[in-house]
């Protein structure tokens, strides 16, 4: 039931020759500033009945910032994982323990995982260097995403632009990039990746998705008749600031930077910031919750310039939003158990989804409403976008189901998007069918 404490101390600084200390340096070097996870785990319940969920619950309380859950408590049949530094470590375990909630030890020590991906982004970027090609299977910093879009949009102008929708909250430019074949206003999809800035699977498969694109338009049948009737839209980075924080500082944050003058703690859940349902059940009013809703619904610069930018438009049929992890896909709403009118042709065609994802490699997906697969949530993007007349509004959580969660390996980055891709075209063709 319990693996084994992590962390322990190394050998001395002083048994190091002097090789291993130049190689040494220049680890800290690399990492310089960064978070450092050492011996801080991520720990799996299966909670048996409610009351334990609710005495999870209150594990944010009594250990205020200190607990970090990777899926929060949410229903007795779905896995809790949490983030547990090695200082907390035995209080939580033994308040685990005092209520007779079972748990496992998920991911032994967070920094091995956090070597070997910062490991192999370096090499990646040697071999880049030396070859002069972009890497779609491995992972990217901001402004190698930025320089990358650059040269698709120069590569690719006859199908691609670069539209500047806003500015973060530190002012870095917020990009959407815009897949059309020609007409005006045309109906159009939208795809976001990365409002969760630690959700780096999600960014990788937004880049990927682009390429593909750009690459298959003429080629792919199903595609060619979707960018010849409607438009695409894709947000990559939808939180620059956060994405640019999870390299430089901390790789495990998850909402924008925003800071008010005597509030204490940093940032907004951008997935709770949204007008619809705002302040509901499953979003925070304490800033430093890690689902913590923002002051007033759209407070956040990097929400409001979605919401300008898809409001002006004005056309928009399909809307997916990408997150991970999981594996599933969800549809509004997050902030009611009520189903949503259009509920049965949501469900179906998640199933479809789901369905033609598994196909590519046998990855399975749970799908539903978001307040009965997942939780309750308020505030969300998919609910604000389904109340605004996006009827085909979905949210993904994509790979894995726990055993690596947020870092998971540069290696699935290409089968993670291959079937993800086959999900999102069996909604963009249902959308084309389906004009409304
Ligand atoms: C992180 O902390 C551990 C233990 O406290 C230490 O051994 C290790 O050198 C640190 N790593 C970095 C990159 O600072
Ligand atoms: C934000 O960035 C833009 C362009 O990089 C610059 O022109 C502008 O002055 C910046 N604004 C602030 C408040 O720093
Ligand atoms: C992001 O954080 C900044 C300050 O840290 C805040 O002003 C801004 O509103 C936030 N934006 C979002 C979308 O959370
Ligand atoms: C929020 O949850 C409480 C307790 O479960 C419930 O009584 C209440 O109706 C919920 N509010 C909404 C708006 O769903
Ligand atoms: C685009 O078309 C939609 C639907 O026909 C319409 O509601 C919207 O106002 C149009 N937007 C613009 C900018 O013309
Ligand atoms: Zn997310």
């Amino acid at each position: 039931m319990q693996g084994t404490l992590g962390g322990g101390t190394g050998p001395g600084l002083f048994a190091l020759d002097s090789r291993t200390l130049l190689i040494c340096c220049f680890i800290l070097n690399v990492a310089w500033g960064q978070m450092n996870f050492t011996g801080d785990q991520v720990l799996r319940v299966i909670a048996k009945d409610e009351k334990q969920l609710s005495l999870l619950r209150d594990l944010e309380g009594l250990k205020p910032q200190k607990v970090d859950f990777w899926r929060g408590p949410a229903r007795p049949s779905l896995p809790v994982d949490m983030r547990v530094p090695f200082s907390e470590l035995k209080d939580v375990k033994a308040y685990l323990a005092s209520h007779d909630i079972a748990c496992s030890v998920m991911i032994k020590d967070i920094q091995v995982l956090l070597d070997e991906e910062r490991e192999a982004m370096a090499k990646s970027r040697r071999l880049e260097r030396s070859t002069n090609s972009f890497s779609y299977s491995s992972y990217h910093t901001l402004e190698e995403i930025y320089s990358w879009i650059d040269n698709l949009v120069t590569e690719n102008s006859n199908t691609v632009s670069k539209i500047h929708i806003g500015s973060s909250f530190e002012n870095r430019s917020i990009i959407v990039l815009k897949f059309s074949t020609g007409g005006s206003n045309r109906s159009a999809i939208w795809i976001d990746t990365g409002i969760h800035s630690r959700e780096w699977i999600t960014h990788a498969t937004g880049i990927w998705l682009a390429k593909k694109i750009v690459s298959e338009y003429g080629k792919d049948h199903a595609l060619t008749k979707i960018l010849k009737a409607m438009d695409i839209f894709l947000e990559i980075v939808t939180n620059p600031d956060g994405f640019a924080f999870t390299h430089s500082m901390n790789r495990l944050w998850r909402k924008n930077k925003s800071s008010r003058p005597g509030i204490f703690c940093i940032g907004v859940d951008l997935n709770r910031n949204w007008k619809s349902g705002f302040g509901g059940n499953g979003s925070n009013k304490n800033p430093c919750s890690d689902t913590y809703q923002g002051p007033s619904p759209q407070s956040e610069p990097e929400v409001l310039a979605i919401v300008n930018f898809i409001s002006g438009h004005g056309n928009f049929k399909a809307l997916i939003s990408i997150h991970s992890y999981s594996q599933m896909i969800m549809f509004p709403y997050g902030y009611s158990l009520e189903p949503v009118p259009n509920h049965d042709e949501l469900y179906s065609l998640a199933k479809d989804a789901v369905n033609a994802l598994y196909k590519v490699h046998g990855i399975k997906y749970i799908f539903g409403s978001i307040s009965t697969t997942l939780y309750t949530a308020s505030g969300i993007m998919v609910d604000w976008a389904y109340d605004n007349g996006i009827k085909y509004a979905f949210s993904f959580e994509l790979r894995d189901t726990g055993h690596y969660g947020f870092l998971l390996p540069a290696a699935q980055i290409i089968p993670t998007a291959e079937e993800t891709w086959m999900a999102i075209q069996t909604i963009m063709k249902h959308a084309l069918n389906h004009p409304y």
